[in-house]
């Protein structure tokens, strides 16, 4: 596969007078198999970045949706005005009632902001996924990771709404987007909400590929309590990562202590970054 990606929705922005940022994620997927977007933001920026990046929403063969925060799912319906039907990639976890705790008693809604019915009434062909599979050859979804390494031990403030209560969500929904191309494996994360280092295990046990050309994305590594961030960094030195480009939930003292890692190829992924793929 070739092409190039864009990221669309991000955290931040740097001389791109007219594109706006926001706290989301969303990156628009060029290939010679078709364009796709992943993920859509949390719903102010996508429409206005993509016009002002020219890539045309109402050109894409798909959408794939990393997991159901409304940072990543909120620009789902203004897209699918410009598509009109289209198939959305998906974990059936999608509809989870999901909610941050933020202290005090309240939990604040914080999944996707639009009902099932209203979605597919503007267009959406749901294909939901929960193992490993490809969309098209050479792109592929992860479906749920195996949790394995002790250190990544996920973001405590996250439960899902059940009948008896409030329940800790571990975001099971959590996918990554696996692109095959001639320079090895390209790598679009959403959250990471699995843990980065459990991803890029999965990924490499189900590709048998260990050549990382480059991975974008959330790394969640944000929250991340200290032995966490820095057993995650240590175990990252290990895989073969030609370029990493960390985005939105990885927060700057993450991001800080990436680049001081990685130098030449740690990159900051914000909005109107381009990637080869
Ligand atoms: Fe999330
Ligand atoms: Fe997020």
């Amino acid at each position: 596969m070739k092409g190039k990606a864009t990221v669309l929705c991000e955290n931040s922005i740097y001389s791109q007078v007219g594109a706006i940022a926001e706290h989301g994620w969303a990156v628009y997927i060029e290939t010679d198999k078709g364009n796709f977007l992943f993920d859509t933001g949390q719903g102010k920026a996508i429409i206005n970045n993509a016009l002002f990046f020219k890539k045309d929403l109402s050109k894409i063969k798909g959408i794939i949706i990393s997991h159901n925060h409304i940072d990543h799912t909120g620009g789902l319906l203004s897209v699918l005005e410009q598509t009109g039907n289209v198939e959305i990639h998906s974990h059936p976890g999608l509809f989870n009632d999901s909610y941050i705790f933020e202290g005090k008693n309240y939990y604040r809604y914080i999944g996707i902001p639009f009902r099932e019915e209203i979605l597919k009434a503007k267009g959406a062909k749901f294909k939901f996924n929960t193992n490993f599979r490809a969309i098209i050859s050479d792109m592929m979804l992860s479906g749920e990771i195996p949790r394995k390494t002790p250190f990544e031990k996920g973001d405590n403030r996250l439960f899902i709404k059940r009948k008896e209560g409030y329940v800790k969500d571990v975001v099971v929904d959590d996918q990554t987007l696996i692109l095959n191309t001639d320079k090895g494996l390209v790598i679009i994360l959403g959250c990471s909400h699995s843990g980065i280092i459990n991803i890029l295990n999965y990924i490499i046990n189900k590709t048998g590929q260990t050549h990382i050309h480059t991975i974008i994305g959330g790394t969640h590594l944000g929250v991340a309590d200290n032995e966490t961030l820095d057993r995650s960094i240590d175990a990252l030195k290990h895989f073969d990562i030609e370029n990493i480009g960390v985005s939105h939930c990885t927060g700057l003292k993450a991001s800080a202590k990436l680049y001081q890692e990685f130098g030449n190829r740690f990159f900051f992924c914000n909005v109107g970054h381009e990637i080869d793929i």
